[in-house]
């Protein structure tokens, strides 16, 4: 599928060497078809030492004649980066894939004058090959590109295709910004365990094997969350007792409140991301 596909990616930090090393660990890309573009000379060296890979300080030369090219910056660069490659630096055959969190499609395709384009939101635990990867594509896209956008992401962890941009933003406070609140619960779990008593270490095992326990449950069971809830309530119980204080401090309506303000959130920042 990728055979003499040529990549770059400009921007090459945390998710950045999470895709490449997703990439080779899958044997999807060979070293010497990897370019790697970023600003500080001991980066680069450090991912041309650890991957083998081409590496260079100029965004224009890393994208020149190559077939994907992946936007990693953060979103504050993200204007400079688009001014630099807008006049033609990428093939105008080539995928433009950004995983710039809150950069919308269209803002993507006029800096850049392109149109085959994908946007994704991935996640952390991307960074460990366990991410979930929301992501739509330009109807410009060619299917080729398409599978190859999907099997990049799937050296990722798991990737889900959208048809409509709005879920991206969506995307953004669900999976994107997941793993914050799953480690705030887990942070809260383990203090709750140390106030009781625990030392620290014992309370951390204990909570971080309940919850990868109980999401591996959830999946391979396939029932219903409040159906694995009731099975552990049992009448006049600690569950119960629990649940009820749960309840009681409006944990629903605090998660659902805490998701709808980080999905408004991404559709403001979307909107303000305009450069002309
Ligand atoms: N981390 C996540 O889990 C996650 C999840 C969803 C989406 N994202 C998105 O992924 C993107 C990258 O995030 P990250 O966590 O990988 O950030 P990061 O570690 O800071 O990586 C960005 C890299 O871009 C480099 N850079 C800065 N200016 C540049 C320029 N003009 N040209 C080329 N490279 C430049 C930075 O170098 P310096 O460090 O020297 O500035 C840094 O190495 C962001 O847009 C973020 O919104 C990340």
């Amino acid at each position: 599928m990728f055979s003499d596909t040529q990549i770059a990616f400009i921007g090459s930090g945390v998710m950045g060497e999470a895709m490449i090393k997703g990439l080779m660990d899958q044997g999807l890309l060979i070293a010497q078809h990897i370019i790697a573009s970023d600003p500080r000379p001991e980066r680069l060296a450090e991912l041309s030492e650890r991957y083998g890979i081409q590496v260079t300080g100029d965004n224009v030369a890393a994208v020149r004649d190559r077939d994907i090219v992946v936007l990693s910056v953060k979103p504050q660069v993200l204007g400079e980066v688009l001014k630099e490659l807008g006049s033609g630096a990428i093939r105008p055959d080539a995928l433009v894939l950004s995983i710039v969190a809150g950069a919308t499609i269209d803002r993507i395709a006029r800096g850049l004058n392109h149109q085959a384009i994908v946007r994704v939101m991935p996640n952390t635990p991307a960074q460990i090959g366990m991410g979930m990867s929301v992501w739509t594509a330009t109807p410009a896209t060619g299917e080729a590109q398409r599978k190859q956008a999907q099997a990049m992401l799937a050296a990722l962890g798991e990737e889900f295709y959208v048809d409509h941009e709005d879920y991206l933003d969506m995307a953004t406070a669900l999976s994107g910004t997941g793993p914050a609140y799953v480690f705030l619960v887990m942070e809260a779990l383990i203090d709750a365990g140390v106030h009781m008593g625990f030392p620290r270490w014992i309370a951390e095992r204990l909570v971080l094997q309940t919850m990868r326990g109980s999401v591996e449950f959830a999946r391979t069971s396939r029932r219903h969350p409040a159906e694995l809830r009731n099975m552990v309530t049992s009448p006049g119980g600690t569950s119960a007792e629990a649940l009820y204080q749960l309840e009681k401090g409006g944990l629903r309506t605090v998660i659902s409140k805490a998701v709808w303000a980080a999905y408004q959130k991404s559709r403001y920042l979307g909107g303000l991301g305009r450069d002309r």
